[in-house]
């Protein structure tokens, strides 16, 4: 089993460049599994994962399963329609009944910034945080720094900015810290109204105009506009957004030189992306959701071993 210096993966804030670095050597590794023509390993045999899904997810949600079948682990879904939640149970009972199961791994995507903290406190098992409100998405920010590192060959240097809805993103927290950790420069880009006041003091630069943020870029990671987290007036109408924050190809071609696009999904096509640039050579948006699988085994693999 490995070492790794870390019982669970809550967020990036507390992981260091070299815990990144373990956690992107080990998904390289896990690719290779993948490649196989049986593309399974023995590795979780007798770890149980449960999934908990408080709030829907596509992409999370069907990778952390494939990567734990991948690992033989045993695998429970848990969502919270159609379950005790909706008779009025508390995360803390619900985490007492995983506690009860014996459950080895609890991977959790909450509404609630903090819920995979609090059921770190209280349970034994092994939490990986699957998205917790607008706070962190560490595997979302692992697998896009793992894209661009087999693009590019090493994150250090490059000049990423991330587009659109900063405030309610979790992507954009998790990516600021695994880029800067890794020696990226680092920019945020949008409307004023959707970036947090005290985002400068992460260390990244704040661009208020699209047209200068794809003349300073390398990559550009576009957020999707989070049109359930929205509170009233932050901007005028989707229209406008897209009139002035969407990524168009007019916009990009520019710049003259291809920008890299990212975007963890899901797409509002045609508000802040076009079709056109999502679907484009320079877009590694399906690379993204492939590397996803890889960088959650990783993260099962190490984070168990930390746990023997
Ligand atoms: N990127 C991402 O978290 O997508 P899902 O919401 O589909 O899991």
């Amino acid at each position: 089993m490995s070492s790794f210096p870390h019982k669970h993966l809550l967020g990036l804030e507390d992981y260091s460049a070299d815990d990144i670095l373990k956690i992107l050597d080990t998904a390289e590794s896990m690719k290779e599994i993948l490649a196989r023509p049986i593309r399974k390993v023995p590795t979780l045999r007798g770890v149980t994962v449960v999934n908990l899904f408080f709030e829907s997810s596509t992409r999370t949600r069907i990778s952390f399963e494939l990567a734990e079948k991948r690992l033989s682990a045993d695998t429970v879904n848990f969502s919270s329609s159609g379950s005790s939640l909706s008779k009025g149970e508390t995360l803390l009972d619900t985490a007492r009944n995983i506690e009860a199961m014996k459950i080895d791994i609890v991977v959790i995507r909450h509404r609630a910034a903090g819920a995979p903290h609090f059921l770190a406190h209280h349970l034994e098992a092994v939490i990986v945080n699957a998205g917790d409100g607008c706070h962190e998405h560490p595997t979302q920010a692992l697998l896009d720094v793992l894209t661009l590192r087999q693009k590019f060959g090493s994150v250090k240097g490059l000049r990423v900015t991330v587009v659109g809805d900063i405030a309610h993103s979790r992507v954009a927290l998790s990516n600021i810290h695994a880029l800067k950790k890794l020696g990226a420069t680092v920019a945020i880009c949008g409307p004023a109204t959707l970036i947090p006041r005290d985002v400068a003091g992460l260390g990244v630069g704040v661009v208020y105009s699209i047209d200068d943020a794809i003349a300073q870029s390398d990559v550009l990671n576009v957020l999707r506009i989070q049109l359930e987290r929205q509170e009233a007036g932050l901007f005028p109408t989707l229209r406008e957004y897209q009139k002035y924050f969407g990524v168009t190809r007019t916009r990009l071609e520019k710049a003259q030189r291809p920008l890299t696009i990212l975007h963890p999904g899901p797409i509002n096509r045609g508000i802040e992306i076009t079709s056109d640039v999502a679907d484009s050579e320079h877009s590694l948006i399906l690379d993204q959701v492939t590397n996803g699988v890889a960088v959650r085994m990783a993260v099962l693999y190490l984070l168990s071993g930390a746990k023997q």
